[in-house]
Parts: C-alpha cells; sequence; structure tokens
C-alpha cells in the first residue's frame, strides 16, 4: 500500500525500532523488494538515486515502483523516497511527481553551504507536504572518499554531535542522515559503528536518525544502532550482491537459457529474500 514516509517513520519511532529503505533501479529489483517488504509484513521505503534516475528515466521509475506497490504489496506500507539528491531541479521535480521524502545530501560542502542547499529543499518540499532528509557528516564508501582518505583519521569525516542540533534547527528536515561508521558497499569486519558518537548525537537531536550504508554492518552492530536511535537504515550493495551473483549462476547453470525474463527470475527471488531478511533484522 503506498504510504507517506510519515507514517513509517513515525511508527518506527514509537515502536523504537528500524524500518528498512531499499534500493532500486528497474523492474526486477522492485519486484524482488515489494516481495520481500510483503513477506515481512513490515511497512518499509523504496528509494531511488540520482544515477538510477538517469538509467531508466524519472517518470517510468517512479511509475513502475508506484505500481507494484499499488499492485504486489497488498496491506503493508511502503513509501518512495528519493536518495541522495544532490540536484536541486532532480529534488524538485520528484517531489512533484509524488514522492513523499527527499534526501538533500549537501554533505560535501562546508557547514554553511550544506545547511543553505537544505533549507532550500525544505523550502521546495514544504509546499507538497513532502519530507526532507538532510545530511552532516560524510558517508564513505565504494564513491570514493575511503579510497581518498586511507590512512587518514577517518573520524574527522563523521558527523560532528556538536552541529547536529543547530543544523537540524536552522534547515527544518524531518530526518537526519548521519556518518557514524558505517560505509556506502560491503566492507564486512571494516564497518565499526562509533556507538559513543550516535549516544551524543540522540542526546541533542528529536527527529528520526537514517544510517546509510547498511550493506556490510554486523548484525549485532545493526541492533545495537537501532537500540541506540537510528529509526531508519539504507540497503543498496546487498541487494545488487544477490541479484548480480543469483543472474551470473542461472547463466553458468542454465547454459540453455535464452529468455531473458526464465534468466532473470532467480534474481528477483534472491533481491526478495535479502529484503525479507532485512526488514525482519531492522524490527528488533
Ligand atoms: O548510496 C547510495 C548508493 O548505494 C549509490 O548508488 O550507484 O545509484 O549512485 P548509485
Ligand atoms: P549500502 O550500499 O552500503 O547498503 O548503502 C546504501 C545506502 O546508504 C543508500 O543510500
Ligand atoms: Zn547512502
Amino acid at each position: 500500500m503506498l504510504t507517506h514516509i510519515k507514517e513509517i517513520v513515525e511508527e518506527k519511532v514509537k515502536n523504537q525500532t528500524a524500518a528498512g529503505a531499499f534500493n532500486t533501479f528497474n523492474l526486477e529489483v522492485t519486484q524482488g523488494i515489494v516481495s520481500g517488504i510483503k513477506k515481512s509484513n513490515l511497512p518499509a521505503i523504496i528509494q531511488v538515486t540520482e544515477k538510477s534516475i538517469k538509467y531508466a528515466g524519472l517518470e517510468a521509475l517512479y511509475c513502475l515502483i508506484k505500481k507494484t506497490i499499488e499492485k504486489e504489496s497488498g496491506d503493508v506500507p511502503i513509501a518512495i523516497h528519493l536518495d541522495h539528491g544532490k540536484n536541486l531541479e532532480v529534488l524538485r521535480a520528484c517531489v512533484e511527481l509524488g514522492f513523499s521524502s527527499v534526501h538533500m545530501d549537501a554533505s560535501e560542502y562546508s557547514f554553511e553551504e550544506n545547511i543553505k542547499l537544505t533549507k532550500e529543499a525544505v523550502e521546495i518540499a514544504k509546499e507538497k507536504g513532502v519530507w526532507v532528509q538532510g545530511e552532516l557528516g560524510n558517508i564513505y564508501g565504494k564513491e570514493g572518499l575511503i579510497k581518498m582518505q586511507q590512512g587518514e583519521d577517518l573520524k574527522k569525516l563523521m558527523t560532528n554531535p556538536e552541529q547536529i542540533k543547530e543544523f537540524i534547527e536552522r534547515t527544518g528536515v524531518n530526518t537526519v542522515a548521519v556518518s557514524i561508521g558505517s560505509m556506502h558497499g560491503n566492507f564486512v569486519g571494516e564497518e565499526n559503528i562509533d556507538f559513543a558518537r550516535l549516544k551524543k548525537i540522540t542526546k541533542e537531536i528529536d527527529i528520526p536518525i537514517v544510517l546509510h550504508g547498511g550493506s556490510g554492518v554486523e548484525d549485532k552492530q545493526v541492533k545495537k544502532a537501532i537500540g541506540g536511535g537510528v529509526r531508519v537504515i539504507n540497503v543498496d550493495t546487498d541487494l545488487r550482491i544477490a541479484f548480480t551473483n543469483s543472474l551470473k549462476q542461472t547463466i553458468k547453470m542454465e547454459g540453455n537459457l535464452v529468455d531473458p525474463r526464465e534468466v532473470i527470475k532467480p534474481s528477483i527471488e534472491a533481491v526478495s529474500q535479502v529484503v525479507e531478511k532485512k526488514a525482519n533484522l531492522f524490527n528488533i
């Protein structure tokens, strides 16, 4: 059931659990995500990045996600969100189209510039009752920062708890993404949550916290992060791994298959299984 993100996240705040926010870029990954969410019977978020919008086209992507939710999710609430919006025009287009939430990621800029851009996003979104996620601190990982920062103190890139209250007050965001040790990509064993930092952050603010880089964080740490106040957890890479590994295996095992619909089918199921497992993990 297509739902405003507000309903989903507010319920998570009440239950002190977290919603999964799963990334898609095409029909089959969307089908896998919706199927996994439905099996878990837990409200969740489906999100797209600007790169995926470029890949598939905004309208096409939005319509296929919306229709798949409406036709396949039954009564389980699902919201549509823009992930890592960096361009205000793309963000505006998502707001106009019907997304119930958008992420303004101006975290690469100075504190003042981040506030300025995020505030502009809030102005755009407000008119349509759309929620905005802000971001303070750099979430490093496969996007490049981790390579650039190797050997340096990665803690310098994390969210500064002393700035977060001001950031939220001056921007008016509804949720906030923080950098506390998880990374974009699956780096098991290297992703360690800084729980002391999370505690300082939650002491300062009372809006829901979003943890990016959900792939590769050990289950024990995920549970502790939810206990520490995280209310949304983003997962992308683990879905890509499940989808692509399954595709490779199918091609290897079923060499005679030429119908792409048959080749791709097990990948939909592989995504569905990961989503169901993660959604249940986040519901502790
Ligand atoms: O953080 C978000 C994604 O994992 C990166 O996605 O490759 O679609 O930009 P992208
Ligand atoms: P992972 O790819 O590490 O799961 O991160 C996803 C994410 O944060 C999307 O915004
Ligand atoms: Zn992210």
